[in-house]
């Protein structure tokens, strides 16, 4: 077998066959593959496309590229769940814990945040004491004491992955639909779960920017889990604005908190139960769409989820009392008011000016090598539909660099549109996609 020819066929249109894959990634991987040659053959794709199987073939060879998890150590359907990124998005603070109480196993490796997007592993390192990097065997562990556990990644999870993103990255050709999702999926593979729930983000926030190709990422995703035997569902879900109201790392761990004690915001809550409800029905735990939502609501309310978190900061080394006590989150030292410049209906809080703000207030990573501070970021204190009078307030801001408030202000202002006129809500979730209606 020879690239070239490889590179060729791609170009021309036709499908290459699972070992011609398999030459390809693993031959790239080893380095015996040289940058330019992959470079063709992923432009090739991007103008191609792959049909599904060809998608599948390769997502699995890129998963088994490196290490891979064994969770069979754990009892249950381990179900794992996964957001392509967007901005306020709590929601696996709220939702593990929950689903972890009515019994689905979580053991979920989880990323830091890059650029706009924050991660989960950040949040919980502002959680004082929280440690994120368990061995493999404590991981196992403490999932099986108590069906729970957030780490870091360890290991080397889809190698092909990181190589392929990187030249990407730099070959304009991020944006492909097979691309993203054998590179999201590959990811979620090697990382040992039994089946996922996904939350495919569109809008300006967001990777897709539009319905349709949230939609068709969505399908490809779910027909990849389809044809690599795991139950895959996705929830395409709105980011024209962020999602909940916290913007950076102890503010969104504060929301995720008060969220499980029921004071949360009501796209974030809806938005968690749905997740919630997706996880219960792909472990099995019920086979009944009102009842799964029933009890996702129900421990909800109970405060068995709130528990659930309680038990994992514990287990995990850090101080439950944060709970109870949302001080004991790190503070920053200086907080500032954006204040409303007119009345009217809130149109817009642009997710993506929040995101890149709350980053340069030190909430997020510039570079991958970037120090973040957990206390700064943006609180909103309004969204989209609401109405506002002249000078209140629309968001707080928190640094501990004075200096940095007054730019951000003036930024975060722009992320707002004022206008008079109620204005059309978008829906918090657009679709669901299930195997069954691909
Ligand atoms: N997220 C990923 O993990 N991969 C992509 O290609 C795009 C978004
Ligand atoms: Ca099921």
């Amino acid at each position: 077998m020879h690239a070239v020819d490889l590179i060729q066929k791609k170009r021309d249109g036709q499908r290459l066959s699972r070992s011609e894959l398999e030459f390809l990634i693993t031959g790239y991987v080893r380095g015996e593959i040289p940058d330019y040659q992959m470079a063709a053959w992923i432009m090739a794709v991007y103008f191609q496309g792959m049909d599904a199987e060809e998608i599948a073939e390769l997502t699995l060879i890129m998963a088994r590229s490196g290490d891979t998890l064994d969770l069979s150590g754990i009892q249950g359907v381990k179900v794992d769940k996964h957001s392509t990124g967007g901005v306020g998005d709590t929601t696996t603070l709220i939702v593990t814990p929950l689903v972890a109480s009515l019994g689905v196993p979580v053991a979920k490796m989880s990323g830091r945040g890059l650029g706009h997007t924050g991660g989960t592993v950040d949040k919980l390192e502002s959680i004082p004491g929280f440690k994120v990097d368990l061995s493999p065997e404590q991981f196992i562990t403490q999932v099986n004491k108590i069906g729970l556990s957030l780490v870091g990644q360890t290991g080397q999870l889809a190698p092909a992955d990181k190589l392929l993103y990187a030249l990407r990255d730099v070959t304009a050709t991020v944006d492909s639909i097979p691309l993203i999702a054998s590179s999201i999926m590959s990811k979620k593979i090697a990382a040992g779960a039994d089946g996922f729930v996904l939350d495919v983000k569109v809008g300006a926030g967001a990777f897709m920017k539009t319905e349709a190709e949230a939609l068709e990422l969505a399908r490809t995703m779910v027909q990849i889990g389809q044809l690599a035997k795991r139950e895959t569902v996705a929830l395409v879900t709105d980011m024209n604005q962020p999602l909940g109201r916290a913007v950076g790392n102890a503010l969104e761990v504060k929301e995720a908190i008060l969220t499980l004690r029921g004071e949360g915001p009501a796209r974030l809550t809806e938005l968690c139960l749905e997740l919630s409800a997706e996880m219960l029905l792909v472990a099995d735990i019920t086979n009944s769409r009102s009842e799964a939502r029933r009890m996702a609501e129900e421990n909800f309310r109970t405060g068995q989820a709130l528990g659930k978190f309680r038990e994992l900061i514990k287990a995990q080394g850090g101080d439950a009392k944060v709970v109870d006590d949302l001080s004991l989150l790190p503070q920053a030292g200086h907080a500032k008011e954006v204040l409303a410049p007119a009345a009217g209906y809130v149109h817009k809080v642009d997710p993506l000016v929040i995101g890149v703000t709350a980053m340069e207030l030190g909430a997020g990573r510039e570079h991958k090598d970037s120090v973040i501070d957990l206390a700064v970021g943006i609180e909103l204190q309004t969204e989209v539909g609401d109405h506002i009078q002249k000078g209140q307030a629309l968001a707080t801001l928190y640094a501990n660099d004075r200096q940095k408030l007054e730019a951000a202000a003036a930024k975060v202002l722009q992320a707002f549109e004022i206008a008079d006129g109620k204005p059309l809500l978008a829906p918090t979730i657009y679709r669901k996609i299930t195997a069954k209606e691909l």
